[in-house]
């Protein structure tokens, strides 16, 4: 007992310099919405359900709501008192109630105190009072994004950004707008903040220069090479040692909803970039409630004229509404970053369009696509369902996959879901699959040593996804045409709808039988469950495809590749199994361990076969490959796959029919 109050007492007493070791940390956050954001939130701020910061609401007038980033921000580690220098981005909305018509506007602010005590609403944007207001005892830097032009404080009009220092009376403002291509420019290109546009905003700061930039543009435009707004100014006086950084917004008697996607914030260097496709979305709300003299006017006219626009448009609202519905359940809102919009998808890939089609598999068609916010090129794979079972578990799949982070894997960037099918999105790969290399040979022959580095790739890929990941990820259909070639040729292992997840660890269930004939391994058809070393054996036989620019079984000839290669081995003579359009920078002793390396990868005993970390010590040279057996140990599967037919020639089932059947064997 005496011990435990020892520390607690102890506890007590570091708490202060606790405090200050977490302050004196540069502070850098990046948040991308704020549903897990830390953030403090007072007045009428609330976080809605996807993810929005929403400042002020617009069903009551005169109200405002802060949020704060929780610590003090230490702004001066450097003891001569000099504040540092300091960058910002943040991206918001502002949705007014009437269209064209709101207030007040929304701050971006730094104080003495997390939260503004006696700050009032309106004009006073939730920043200060009739009282202190302009006082330089407040220690006050706010960035104003101003929506309503107030003669006592000077604004120039009720669209503009402005500096604030200890005051509404900005030290320099500006019309909201942007330079296109040079500062000195003598007009900007205007933008209206409270026009419901998502707009990004950069605060930087210098404390070298000691100059302050302000620079604004909507989302969908690069950031300007030029601010709109640059002030010299030392923040040293203004700045105290710890500070507390936010937003402040205020609603008048015209009320807006005024919100925030997304924020960054680093003391000492520049904020990480905001990824855009990571932002929640805006509510579309902009009713025309404009109050119009016209009505008095000619108002049969008009009635009649209305009550057709409006069956049309509720026709076409209706019609637009089925176009794009999707589903959404609750459990869904967790991965809701990595939701994408069906209508954004339907836009990138100019409506789904056949010109856009990359290719159809055995699970959909694929889609070409650039999203139309921040320009990314993505890859678009339509599945279709039938039913919602199992559609929690592949989801969480989805997410665990759009995890998966490593430069020899495509990477998923999130999903959509509608009745009846599911999207999944990711980055695009401009130069298609491995497969149309190989066997097509097009434009472009891979040489030997492209051949070696994209070995190389989906073994260190494939070697991620068994030990270096926190799960073990089975992908069960390892193969050329799921190998993607990326701008740099750079091998990317892809297409995961088979690929199963397990704690280290846990013993895999069984599940149905997936993989594509000829890449999968005997036991597989025995015992039903994917493991490792199943995946090692499609990986043999990809090696063999790669090294001999052959199908493990084609449907033209009896003899299978592996027998094939085999017995060249057999006879002394594997390097005749190579590829004959290796090209010149063919090195033989390399051809000959791949070789190898896939007759030992394709051994029917699965304890034999080395694992993907031996893989790539092999491939590397860091150990010498040991002999093979010269007696026929290897199976290439087929006299199993005749006696348990379940796989057709090509892709067999779809992801979700297996994720079903395997919820109802009693799930992983
Ligand atoms: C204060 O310290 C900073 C960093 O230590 C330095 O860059 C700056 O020049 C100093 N300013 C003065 C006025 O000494
Ligand atoms: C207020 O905003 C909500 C969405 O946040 C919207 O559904 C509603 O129509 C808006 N109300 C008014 C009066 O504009
Ligand atoms: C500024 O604020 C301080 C402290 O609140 C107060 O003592 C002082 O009178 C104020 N100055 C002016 C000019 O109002
Ligand atoms: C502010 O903008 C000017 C003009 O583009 C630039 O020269 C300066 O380095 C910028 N300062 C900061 C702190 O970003």
């Amino acid at each position: 007992m005496l011990s435990i109050a020892m520390f607690m007492s102890n506890l007590v007493l570091l708490m202060p310099l606790l405090i200050s070791l977490v302050a004196s940390e540069y502070t850098s956050f990046t948040y991308h919405g704020f549903r897990s954001a830390n953030v403090i939130l007072d007045g009428t701020a609330e976080i809605t359900s996807n993810g929005l910061l929403k400042l002020t609401n617009n069903d009551t007038a005169r109200q405002m709501g802060h949020a704060f980033y929780p610590y003090p921000v230490s702004f001066k580690k450097s003891l001569n008192g000099t504040a540092s220098s300091f960058s910002t981005t943040f991206v918001f909305a502002i949705a007014p109630e009437y269209r064209g018509l709101g207030g007040h506007g929304i701050a971006f602010v730094i104080a003495p105190t997390r939260g503004l005590p006696g700050a009032l609403p309106s004009q006073y944007l939730g920043l200060f009072n009739s009282r202190n207001n302009g006082n330089a005892t407040n220690h006050v830097f706010a960035i104003e994004l101003d929506t309503v032009q107030d003669f006592e404080f000077d604004d120039i009009d009720d669209n503009h950004v402005g500096i604030d220092i200890n005051g509404l009376k900005s030290e320099k403002s500006a019309t909201a707008g942007y330079y296109v291509d040079d500062f000195y420019e003598s007009y900007s290109t205007p933008v209206r903040l409270r026009g419901g546009q998502q707009i990004q905003v950069w605060v930087e700061y210098d404390g070298v220069e000691k100059q302050i930039n302000v620079t604004l543009a909507p989302l969908t435009v690069d950031k300007p090479v030029a601010p709109l707004l640059s002030l010299s100014r030392d923040l040293s006086p203004i700045i105290k040692d710890n500070m507390y950084v936010g937003f402040s917004s205020s609603t008048g008697l015209l009320v807006s909803s005024h919100y925030v996607l997304g924020w960054s914030f680093k003391v000492n260097g520049h904020t990480p970039e905001l990824v855009i496709y990571k932002l929640p979305m805006v509510p579309w709300i902009s009713r025309d409630k404009r109050m119009s003299k016209f009505l008095t006017i000619g108002l049969p006219v008009m009635v009649t004229c209305l009550v057709l626009v409006a069956i049309s448009s509720v026709i076409r609202v209706i019609r637009r509404k089925m176009k794009f519905a999707e589903l959404l359940d609750d459990w869904e809102l967790d991965y809701g970053p990595q939701r994408f919009k069906y209508y954004h998808l339907f836009v990138a890939t100019k409506g789904f369009s056949e010109n856009e089609l990359l290719g159809r598999g055995g699970f959909g068609k694929v889609y070409r696509g650039v999203l139309p916010t921040s320009y990314i090129e993505i890859a678009v794979k339509r599945i279709s369902h039938e039913s919602r079972q199992g559609m929690r578990e592949f989801v969480a799949e989805i997410a665990s996959m759009g995890r998966l982070r490593h430069r020899n894997l495509v990477p998923l960037l999130g999903y959509c879901r509608r009745k009846g099918e599911l999207l999944l999105v990711y980055d695009y790969m401009p130069n298609g699959s491995l497969d149309k290399y190989l066997f097509h040979q097009p434009t472009l022959t891979l040489g030997w040593s492209q051949r070696f580095g994209i070995i190389k790739g989906v073994a260190s890929g494939l070697f991620y996804l068994h030990e270096e990941w926190e799960q073990v990820v089975v992908h069960r259909d390892v193969k050329a045409s799921n190998v993607m070639l990326d701008g740099e040729l750079n091998a990317r292992l892809g297409d995961f709808g088979l690929a199963r997840f397990y704690d280290r660890g846990s013993d895999p269930q069984p599940t149905r039988v997936v993989g594509t004939l000829g890449y999968m391994a005997p036991e597989l058809y025995r015992s039903g469950k994917a493991t490792t070393s199943t995946d090692v054996f499609a990986f043999g036989a990809f090696l063999l495809e790669v090294a001999c620019g052959r199908r493990p079984i084609e449907r033209t000839e009896d003899v299978l590749l592996l027998d094939w290669v085999f017995s060249q081995l057999n006879r002394g003579e594997i390097l005749e199994a190579g590829d004959p359009n290796l090209g010149t920078d063919y090195v033989a002793e390399e051809v000959e361990l791949v070789l190898k390396l896939g007759l030992l990868c394709s051994n029917s005993e699965p304890a034999a076969r080395p694992s993907m970390r031996q893989v790539v010590q092999f491939l590397e040279g860091d150990v010498p490959l040991p002999e093979l057996p010269s007696v026929g140990l290897y199976a290439s599967g087929l006299s199993f796959a005749m006696s348990y037919p379940v796989a057709s020639m090509d892709k067999v089932f779809t992801p979700l029919s297996f994720v079903a059947d395997s919820l109802l064997s009693g799930g992983r």
